[in-house]
């Protein structure tokens, strides 16, 4: 059974896990409207593991025996300067997200709750992950400039990206 505490701060979670799938299907939308439809599916694979993290929260609350309370999800923005933009917000993104799950952590260890620390363990290294990918690409965006070939060429590459949904027993 997990605390009242932790419970609160897990459907907490769960919601910014959900504004994150909002926040990474707005971008898909402008990328769609701005003809990137390589960018526009990066993004939309992107929506699509936040919301496979948020249902991580929501399967982990009920097992431990908590109540999942579902709260308003904040309206992400719409609007951006440049494809360049919307990559440095998305690595600005998930270092406030990779700050809460820390946060988390540390109440997990200051409730000794091991199972509570084992399952965020998972988020802890898939932050590492979300954000060297978010900054690999704000690099080469700097590198390949504001338009032209080179921004044509990765936008078909990132049209390659796909979600992969988590075996059922994860
Ligand atoms: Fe759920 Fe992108 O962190």
């Amino acid at each position: 059974m997990i605390s009242a505490k932790m419970q609160e701060s897990m459907n907490r979670q769960l919601n910014r896990e959900m504004y994150s799938a909002y926040l990474y299907l707005s971008m898909s939308a402008y990328f769609e409207d701005t003809g990137l439809k390589g960018f526009a599916n990066w993004m939309k694979v992107q929506a699509q593991e936040e919301m496979m993290h948020a249902m991580k929260f929501y399967d982990f609350i009920n097992e431990r025996g908590g109540r999942v309370i579902l709260q308003d999800i904040e309206a992400p923005p719409g609007k951006w300067d440049s494809p360049l933009d919307v990559f440095e917000n998305v690595a600005e993104h998930e270092r406030k997200v990779t700050s809460l799950i820390s946060g988390l952590v540390d109440l997990a260890i200051s409730e000794k709750d091991h199972a509570s620390n084992a399952f965020l363990q998972w988020f802890v290294s898939e932050q590492v992950e979300e954000e060297a990918s978010a900054d690999e690409i704000v690099q080469r965006m700097k590198l390949v400039g504001k338009e032209g070939n080179g921004l044509f060429m990765f936008d078909r590459e990132l049209l390659q990206r796909k979600f992969t949904a988590p075996a059922s027993s994860e």
